[in-house]
């Protein structure tokens, strides 16, 4: 018996974090389609996705929680598999950069760049942006800020290891320009040599000393290996490469697509590349460059605020309904917009009013005219013959499709299919022929012929909606597992006349869009879940320790307990609240600018820190004797007062 030929499919490594939105679905619901594509065509299909775990960004994230950060992200790892879980995501190996088999591949990947000569020693001087974990030079800054995603970048200067990219650029560009297909879609390759390797590579600073979160250097423990050559390595880690039993590894590699995002395309086909190439590894065959969801234009991220979340919307419309519209909305590849409207509408058109109407009537007649019982067909006509051609061809324009990675495609000629069984059901007027006894038999052949196109449909939605074609095949009657197979839909005929229909529920209830998006918009005001902005959790807290200062300098300060008495906001300041504080048996005005965060109700009552001796300032025309004390993180989107632990007396003194 011949093996079966293998396909290796993987998405990125996400970063831990607690707001996977559904522009995280989008990646893994493609891979795992695409996976599930290939198992169903007799391939022997390996699926990794996993997380990434190393990094200053969860080290400061991890300290802000007061864990550590290994604690930090188990939690938030458990959460990802959930979602996954939830939407149906069959990987088979979930990767975690901080699994000791990665570890000891990354220490060996760059130990033999070290020995072979294609790792340095040297110092590294330049910018760094802490949320793309990415090192920029002065002339790649765009206004200063990070070109990738504007936030500000922060000076480095330390010693590092570098990696000789330059000496493989010439590889790389030739590379690239024989093999059409490695970078795709094609207007990527395009990117990538103009934008980065025909200006030149420079070598590449791949350790770090002022990072403790990461995989030691392990022949220099000082250092730390730079996350993204961390993270690249977990497509071959994951396989058991440089390790006792790669079985895997010599099985499965190289892969047949790495699918990531557009922004990370770089890292894929530049550093990954030339990775393999300098250790003597065959590259992945191709590289995929998803586009982005979008809201209001604007990539969906935390940092932005706009995300959606993908567990209220599968809870909302089931999962498959949910991966259905990734898959259909926007060819891969391209940016689309994601709104709970486009949904809606793609769930009450594409799926309950096609599909669900055509499984419905389908069965619906079987049962009124046939007693449920699944009609002999006799001759077929050309209308019938038209309809038969069409589906019976069907998997093999799927499958172009869907070897091209275009989802959307795929889909778009399944419901080509399943339109024409709806304008034949009214060309062929079933509930007119059912009123000649003469016109039985041809009764029977329409409701075959629209009872088997249904099946084959069903057969291949499988890959994209998991859960939907059982609910299919158990109202049409198929219960033998060799009708859901990719060979049953190569020929028309396999649904088996004599077995039994049953009416179901609705496959996909209508839903009315007016309320649904008005129960949306209250749910968002209540505080609940779907696309509320979340807690701005990217944008860095950083503590800087600033110059020392001597204890007489801080018995200069006079702090006190004060009790808010009264509170009001200023006239035509947005911004400020006024509050009347007393502190012990005076009382006194304090001009905060506080009033996004409190309202002078909840100010009330409360003790607060006082700044007491701080020189009297008019604001806004209002004199403000003193100063609040307040918690707030660097853009200023999250604010606390300082209050005293216990009920102390206002008027206390704090040093
Ligand atoms: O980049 N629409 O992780 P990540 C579509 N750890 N895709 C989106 C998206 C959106 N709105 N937002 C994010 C990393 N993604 C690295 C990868 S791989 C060796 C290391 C996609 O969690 C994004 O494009 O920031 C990327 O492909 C993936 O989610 C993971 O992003
Ligand atoms: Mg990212």
């Amino acid at each position: 018996m011949s093996e079966k030929k293998t396909y290796y499919i993987t998405t990125p490594i996400y970063y831990p974090s607690d707001n996977l939105h559904i522009g995280h679905s989008y990646c893994s619901t493609a891979a795992d389609t695409m996976a599930r594509f290939k198992r169903q065509t007799g391939y022997d299909v390996r699926f990794l996705t996993g997380t990434d775990e190393h990094g200053q960004k969860i080290e400061r994230k991890a300290a802000q929680a007061g864990v550590t950060p290994k604690a930090y992200v188990d939690r938030i790892v458990a959460g990802i598999k959930d979602l996954w879980k939830q939407m149906d995501i069959s990987y088979d190996d979930f990767i975690r950069t901080t699994d000791e088999r990665h570890v000891k591949a990354v220490q060996r990947v760059v130990r033999q760049l070290y020995e072979q000569g294609d790792i340095y020693k040297s110092e590294y001087e330049g910018w760094y942006c802490t949320p793309c974990e990415s090192f920029w030079t002065e002339l790649q800054l765009k206004d200063g800020c990070c070109p990738d995603c504007g936030r500000p970048v922060e000076r480095t200067r330390e010693e590092s290891y570098f990696f000789r990219m330059s000496k493989y650029q010439d590889w790389l560009i030739d590379y690239i320009k024989t093999h059409p297909d490695f970078i795709q879609p094609p207007s990527r390759t395009a990117e990538m040599l103009s934008n980065f390797l025909i200006p030149g590579l420079q070598d590449l600073c791949v350790s770090r000393t002022s990072l403790k979160w990461g995989i030691p250097v392990d022949f220099d423990p000082k250092h730390t290996v730079y996350v993204w050559v961390d993270a690249l390595t977990n497509y071959i880690s994951a396989l058991g490469y440089g390790s006792e039993d790669d079985s895997l590894y010599q099985k499965y590699w190289p892969a047949d697509v790495h699918l990531v995002g557009k922004e990370i395309v770089r890292f894929h086909t530049i550093i990954w590349p030339i990775m393999l190439h300098a250790l003597g590894l065959p590259l992945p065959k191709q590289v995929f460059g998803h586009g982005w969801l979008v809201i209001d234009g604007a990539k969906m991220s935390k940092s932005v605020g706009n995300i959606v979340d993908p567990v209220r919307l599968c809870e909302r419309y089931s999962s498959d309904a949910v991966r259905y519209f990734l898959m259909r909305e926007m060819p891969f590849g391209a940016d689309g917009e994601f709104t709970n409207e486009a949904l809606i509408r793609r769930i009450n058109s594409d799926l309950a009013n096609d599909l669900g109407n055509l499984v419905s009537r389908s069965v619906a007649m079987i049962e009124k005219y046939f007693g449920g019982v699944v009609p002999e067909p006799g001759a077929y006509e050309p209308l019938d013959e038209a309809l038969i051609e069409q589906a019976e061809t069907l998997y093999q324009r799927v499958e172009k499709n869907m070897d091209a990675l275009q989802f959307s495609g795929a889909l778009t000629e399944i419901w080509k299919v399943i339109g024409e069984c709806n304008r034949y059901i009214d060309q062929t007027a079933p509930w007119v022929l059912a009123k000649d006894e003469g016109k039985r038999e041809r009764l029977g052949t329409v409701l075959y012929v629209l009872l088997e196109c249904t099946r084959i449909v069903g057969v291949l939605l499988a890959p994209t909606m998991p859960r939907t074609p059982e609910r299919i095949f158990s109202q049409i009657g198929v219960t033998d597992d060799a009708l859901k197979t990719w060979e049953s839909v190569q020929r028309f005929g396999g649904a088996k006349p004599g077995s039994h229909v049953h009416k179901g529920e609705a496959l996909f209830p209508r839903i009315d869009v007016e309320k649904e998006l008005e129960a949306i918009a209250q749910e968002k005001a209540a505080g609940a879940k779907p696309d509320l902005p979340a807690p701005q959790d990217e944008e860095k807290t950083v503590f800087t320790q600033r110059d020392l200062i001597e204890f007489g300098d801080f018995e200069k300060l006079q702090l006190v307990v004060a009790k808010v008495l009264r509170c009001e906001k200023v006239p035509k300041a947005d911004k400020l609240l006024m509050s009347t504080l007393k502190v012990g048996d005076t009382e006194r005005v304090v001009v905060s600018g506080i009033a996004k965060f409190y309202t002078p109700e909840e100010m009330m009552g409360k003790k607060v820190v006082l700044l007491a001796n701080l020189a009297p300032r008019k604001i806004r025309g209002v004199e403000s004797h003193g100063m609040l004390l307040c918690a707030a993180n660097a853009d200023e989107s999250q604010l606390s007062l300082l209050t005293v632990d216990r009920d102390m007396e206002d008027g206390c003194e704090i040093s």
